[in-house]
């Protein structure tokens, strides 16, 4: 599309939004066109947070389908519409509810701590609910002496240990984005940019070779920390270790400042399934319209809201 088309279309999805009483919520991954036409862009505990205060009748999720589903369990009154119904989570599909329950089986009298990153069914067997931005203090909420499952992210759960210096039981599963982003991407960068800030989600693969390096100018945070962390800080360079979506919002919030990606090929194809047009018929069409079935959405709603209510 040209620039004009997409003005075009931004100005058709901005009046239909308004007709329809509908908040667009999209996350730092999505392609730039989608962000900037959002009411609200941000990590999955900010738009979770946006998505429990909206007064709007509707939201429509530019992001993957478990954002959606908790935007659906924590507004149940609300009708919640994503784009695009494929666009999945490799990680989420790392575990079901059967496996959580086995495992829950074997650890009787253990917390079980879930990523945000689950399916609603997933998060209905779960005590408490986290996301990259408050996983920290919710491990830190939880007594010394309690057992915790945590799951599904292992690089996740190994950062963890390192910063709360509890044991953890961590479930095996990644996500094929950012456990791509191998040590040797960072080695490479260290040597060919020895001026610049490191920022490292901690789903990344390289993660926990990042802290073990004890190097003052890597951070390990999530996508709206890294943003955060960018526009206060003095430097000008920084090297961003994550999905190649969250350079456009990096640049728009600090352009003075320089940023490039470890790796060009960290991209998520399920946040990419999410385009304009996409978003646009979504508004038009009504549809894709995401629900949970109600049972599950209040077990479910315990473990969310306890996130919710941490940060
Ligand atoms: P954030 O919550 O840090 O935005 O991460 C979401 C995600 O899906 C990471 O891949
Ligand atoms: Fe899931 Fe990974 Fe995509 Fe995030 S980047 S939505 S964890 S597949």
């Amino acid at each position: 599309m040209t620039t004009t088309e997409i003005a075009t279309m931004q100005e058709e999805v901005r009046a239909l939004a308004r007709e329809r009483g509908a908040v667009i919520l999209a996350h730092n991954y999505q392609v730039p066109e989608v962000q900037d036409v959002a009411d609200f862009v941000g990590d999955s505990l900010g738009l979770s947070q946006e998505a429990a205060r909206t007064d709007a009748e509707a939201i429509v999720f530019c992001g993957v389908h478990f954002m959606a589903e908790t935007a659906a369990i924590l507004c149940p009154d609300k009708t919640v519409l994503i784009p695009d119904l494929d666009a999945g989570c490799s990680l989420a599909a790392s575990i079901t509810a059967e496996q959580l329950r086995a495992w829950k089986a074997e650890n009787p009298g253990a917390v079980v701590v879930s990523y945000v990153n689950t399916t609603a069914d997933v998060k209905a067997e779960s005590d408490y609910c986290c996301t990259s931005g408050n996983a920290k203090a919710v491990i830190e909420s939880i007594p010394e002496d309690t057992e915790i499952l945590f799951l599904p992210d292992m690089y996740l759960g190994l950062w963890l240990e390192k910063v709360t210096g509890r044991r953890l039981r961590i479930w095996m599963g990644e996500c094929h984005v950012h456990a791509g982003i191998r040590p040797a991407d960072i080695e490479r960068w260290q040597a060919d940019a020895p001026d610049a800030e490191l920022l490292v989600h901690p789903e990344c693969g390289c993660a926990s070779q990042c802290m073990a390096f004890g190097n003052v100018r890597t951070h390990i945070l999530s996508t709206e920390g890294m943003i955060r962390f960018a526009r206060q800080s003095p430097k000008e360079r920084f090297l961003v270790a994550t999905e190649t979506g969250i350079l456009h919002r990096l640049s728009k919030e600090a352009p003075e400042k320089r940023f490039e990606a470890v790796s060009e090929k960290a991209i998520c194809r399920y946040m990419k399934m999410i385009t304009l047009e996409k978003l646009r018929d979504s508004l038009r069409d009504w549809k894709h319209v995401v629900t949970v079935e109600p049972e599950i959405a209040a077990r479910a709603r315990g473990a969310i809201d306890r996130m919710v209510a941490i940060v």
